[in-house]
């Protein structure tokens, strides 16, 4: 069994939260002026210049507290630090929401997991920070979730017709997966997608909206880490979309689809929908 403990995370995450706040600021849109493209991430995606700067202020942080650990990063990828690398694995998506972010749309968030093997399911602390409005959610496993030090819990609603769901349909290939989506779509008096798909999960685990739903397989687990161990601790249902339990490496390269809910009743709802 590998020491996690007595060392204190939310401290250190939240100084990682703080330096990306500071380094992020110079790259926030004044004018009509977009970023330039970087060449692409591990990810796959186009790199922006802030995506790097935020990266780099959370392992410049980190090395000053933990000095072996392996960094899952959405942008460099996978690396190395220090002697024993496999004590403890960091996944971060430095900005998620790069596009709201260089587009000037106030809904952007830095994600980090810590987790003892690179796996979803040892993820056991995360934390998602809402960085336009300065929010912060932080899961320890095993001690609930938590909003700027306030316990959070999910929406207990069972309605669909009331529900707010999140629906991410980003894709071009939209006609392959949106059969499966369409008699959700006529239960649903109100979808959503706001374009960051971690802080979207937070939205679920504190019951802003009701589920929120990734069904394209496009989506980096780098992505999801923190607000997955952020839902579940919150007290919400999170499957794959068949309602099998969600597991998946944590890598740049991985890929993954799932159902996030506020309550089970409405998680086997939607579940029963999506099979339809
Ligand atoms: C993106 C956001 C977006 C989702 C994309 C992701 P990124 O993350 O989460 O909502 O639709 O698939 O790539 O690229 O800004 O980290
Ligand atoms: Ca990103």
């Amino acid at each position: 069994m590998k020491m996690k403990s007595r060392i204190d995370w939310l401290q250190i995450l939240l100084q990682c939260q703080k330096n990306v706040n500071t380094q992020i600021r110079s790259y926030l849109k004044t004018e009509n002026q977009l970023q330039p493209d970087l060449g692409r991430g591990a990810g796959g995606d186009q790199m922006k210049p802030v995506d790097l700067a935020a990266e780099k202020a959370i392992v410049d942080v980190l090395l000053q507290h933990i000095v072996s650990f392996t960094l899952i990063s959405e942008e460099s990828g996978v690396k190395e630090f220090g002697d024993d690398p496999t004590k403890f694995y960091v996944t971060v998506d430095p900005i998620d929401g790069t596009t709201n972010f260089v587009h000037g749309i106030p809904f952007y968030a830095s994600s980090i997991a810590l987790s003892t093997r690179p796996s979803l399911s040892a993820v056991f602390a995360g934390l998602v920070s809402d960085l336009f409005h300065d929010k912060t959610y932080f899961a320890l496993e095993g001690k609930g979730a938590h909003c700027d030090g306030e316990r959070i819990r999910p929406s207990s609603s069972k309605s669909l017709d009331k529900a707010v769901v999140g629906l991410d349909l980003n894709s071009f290939k939209v006609e392959e997966y949106s059969f499966e989506l369409t008699h959700l779509i006529q239960k649903i008096n109100h979808i959503r997608h706001f374009g960051a798909n971690a802080l979207e999960l937070c939205y679920v685990a504190d019951g802003t909206t009701d589920a929120f739903i990734d069904i394209r397989e496009k989506l980096r687990t780098t992505d999801i880490a923190a607000a997955f161990l952020i839902v579940k601790e919150a007290g919400g249902t999170i499957t794959t979309p068949s309602g099998s339990p969600l597991e998946a490496k944590l890598d740049p390269k991985q890929t993954i689809s799932f159902i996030a809910s506020g309550n089970t009743q409405v998680h086997q709802n939607i579940l029963s929908l999506v099979k339809a």
